[in-house]
């Protein structure tokens, strides 16, 4: 019998021992645990303690030696290279056991770190699996990164070897990477001993004798390992993510707690079987990636699509209907950027009725606050299912959702439905205070959290505690802010530090507001997440200079926003900066950014009783209406 959402909501909160016990079942265990849940030293909590297993096992082996070899594992889809390539899960048993053998061979072991550096291509789940055979850590570094981002991971993780490509593919532009990895490996104190470097068609990299390997060369002659037993409480993975400053938080993953969550989700949130196709149209650089292009859906016994191109543009609006209906995708999950993108060029979806779309069942939204418009959009024109869902970097899963595979609710625009299981969430005022339904307040989350979620922060334990934990004890912090309502619906509305989130790609402004200040002409400065149509948000920056500095506005901008490109990466999207007199402050001196970026999105704000000089307001709107912002700003409301 299935058991409805409240039964398992409820068993989830009150016993969660039993909850995921049962779900372990779903994985195949080398040895049993000895505790479902180690919570002997809160906030730390460990699930599954004394079980042993191997991850790639779980999604690689024990598909390939038990019925579905034959079936595809992998389908590769590259409109950028025009490449199809389907790898079956006996192929990607021996493709990752082959380059487990060459990190091996190159020393790495249990519990070193390595770090993968790649496009959207094979390689980088391979690469991903091949550690977790070995029992290696590894760390996807996203392409659109800077060289100064990536030597900032090398440095924290510590990388015995890196893996790398000598290209990615944007749309139609050839990016090398492997003079980035050079110069990020220049830049690092952390020298890795060895890189292994898979070299494309497009480009040939130069490898430096000694430490670089090249990728086929390895593995043509290395021997097939076979999968290590790690503890479940062992480190799967680290995987960096912007916090609230330059420097960047390594979120660790274990094994155990991994596998089984991942299991669960497949079927009980997206109501997807083993053997059907599943479409995560995201980057392995980003925990959506390593969540659902690998993981899940190769645990579960699921095909699982790399998409090496865009929504748009690679080559039209109309790829994602292609891919759906070529590879007979039943689910696939994306942010609502890249729906806004497809709206933009083909708004009324015409391209969608060219393609046939009949097995497609439901479509996931994540990343980013789904707007009311792209869904209804997304839902007429599909004719499926399609639900926002909310998670973060650092639970590996959705903390709220509309469990498909349980059951469905009613779908309310702008609401991410209900806590999933073993999510305890709550609402709650800067006292740790429930608030009332419906009021606004910080959405934090009942101790312990359920399996999969981050157990640490890479070798920063006491920052663990002080980022996630002591603001609101007994409770997560996520960092967002939002309201339930009477049918315990949950709406999360914004971020209450500094991130921002653009293109569904989660970044810091405080991070880039650390690359303005070093200019030699800036004296001060702010970032702000501003409203964008396509992006969702875009960061903009306002300059005050040094006294005396004479030079023309329009050059100095053009050299931060370069600046920002080359320090953190294309992918921050930071293109636009305002030199202003001064900074609205509060009397304390601190910056009112919130009120900046309300002027800017033309929203009414009240003025803050603690400002140190209302008049800054007005020089504010007028330099932002230069930018084309804060148009009919709508001024100080009561
Ligand atoms: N390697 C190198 N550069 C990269 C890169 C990579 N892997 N990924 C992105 N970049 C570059 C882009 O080329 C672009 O550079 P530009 O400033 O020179 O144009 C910049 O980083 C910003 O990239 P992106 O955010 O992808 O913006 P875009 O304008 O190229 O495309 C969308 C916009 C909406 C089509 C795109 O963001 C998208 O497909 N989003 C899908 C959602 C998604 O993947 N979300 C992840 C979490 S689910
Ligand atoms: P990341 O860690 O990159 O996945 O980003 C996580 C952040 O993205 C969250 O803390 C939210 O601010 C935002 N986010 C993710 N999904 C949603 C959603 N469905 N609705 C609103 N915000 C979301």
């Amino acid at each position: 019998m299935t058991r409805s959402y409240d039964d398992l909501f409820r068993q989830s909160i009150d016993d969660p021992t039993a909850f995921w016990a049962a779900a372990a079942e779903g994985i195949d265990w080398v040895k049993r645990w000895d505790t479902v849940l180690d919570a002997s030293k809160p906030p730390f909590y460990r699930w599954f303690r004394g079980g042993e297993l191997n991850t790639c096992y779980n999604a690689v082996d024990r598909h390939a030696d038990g019925g579905r070899g034959d079936q595809p594992a992998i389908i590769y889809d590259s409109p950028v290279t025009d490449t199809i390539e389907t790898i079956t899960y006996r192929d990607l048993k021996d493709r990752v056991a082959r380059f487990a053998g060459v990190l091996r061979s190159l020393g790495v072991g249990v519990g070193d770190r390595v770090i993968i550096y790649l496009p959207m291509i094979p390689q980088a789940p391979i690469a991903m699996l091949a550690c977790a055979r070995l029992g290696a850590i590894h760390s996807v570094v996203f392409g659109g990164f800077a060289p100064n981002e990536l030597a900032t991971r090398i440095n924290d993780a510590k990388p015995k070897v890196i893996v790398s490509a000598s290209c990615g593919i944007e749309v139609n532009r050839v990016i090398a990477y492997k003079p980035m990895l050079d110069q990020a490996i220049e830049l690092a104190t952390h020298k890795p001993e060895r890189c292994v470097i898979f070299q494309r068609p497009q480009v040939t990299a130069e490898l430096v004798a000694g430490r670089d390997v090249d990728w086929a060369d390895a593995a043509a002659g290395a021997a097939p390992v076979e999968c290590v037993p790690v503890a479940a409480t062992d480190p799967l993975y680290i995987l960096y993510t912007s916090g609230t400053t330059g420097q960047p938080k390594g979120v660790v993953r274990d094994n155990g707690g991994h596998a089984v969550a991942m299991r669960w989700t497949m079927k009980h949130i997206y109501n997807v079987d083993p053997g059907e196709v599943y479409w995560a149209a995201s980057d392995v650089g980003w925990v959506v990636g390593h969540s659902y292009i690998v993981y899940a859906p190769l645990i579960h016994g699921c095909t699982t699509v790399v998409f090496e191109g865009k929504p748009v543009g690679t080559p039209d609006a109309g790829v994602f209907w292609r891919v759906i209906s070529q590879h007979k995708v039943g689910t696939l999950f994306t942010a609502p950027t890249a729906f806004r993108a497809i709206k933009r060029e083909d708004p009324e979806g015409a391209l969608i009725g060219t393609y046939d779309l009949s097995g497609f069942r439901a479509l996931f939204l994540a990343g980013e606050r789904s707007d009311p418009d792209t869904l209804r959009w997304a839902e007429t024109r599909l004719n499926v299912p399609v639900i926002d869902h909310w998670w973060q970097t650092e639970t590996a899963w959705a903390i709220c959702g509309n469990p498909l595979g349980v059951q469905k609710f009613p779908v309310k625009h702008g609401s991410a439905t209900k806590p999933m299981p073993g999510w305890n969430v709550r609402v709650v005022n800067p006292e740790n205070e429930e608030v009332k339904r419906g009021d606004i307040g910080a959405l934090v989350v009942r101790l312990p959290m359920p399996p999969g979620a981050l157990p640490t922060l890479w070798n920063a334990d006491e920052r663990f505690i002080n980022a996630y934990m002591s603001e609101y004890p007994g409770y997560y912090q996520t960092g967002d802010a939002g309201f339930m309502d009477d049918d315990d619906y949950v709406y999360v509305m914004t971020r209450t530090d500094d991130i921002i989130n653009v293109a569904g790609h989660r970044l810091s402004t405080g991070a880039m507001e650390e690359v303005l200040s070093a200019h030699k002409d800036v004296a001060e400065c702010a970032v702000v997440g501003v409203a964008d149509d396509l992006k969702g948000q875009v960061p903009l920056g306002f300059l005050v200079l040094k006294a005396g500095v004479a030079r023309d506005d329009a050059d100095i901008v053009r050299e931060v926003v370069q600046m920002v490109r080359e320090q953190i990466g294309p992918v921050a999207a930071f293109k636009q900066a305002v030199v202003v007199k001064r900074l609205p402050k509060t009397r304390s001196g601190k910056i009112l950014r919130g009120t900046m970026q309300k002027i800017a999105d033309s929203k009414e704000y009240k003025m803050p009783a603690t400002i140190d000089d209302p008049a800054i307001l007005p020089e504010i709107a007028e330099a932002l209406r230069s930018l084309g912002y804060a148009r009919d700003s709508a001024g100080a409301g009561a």
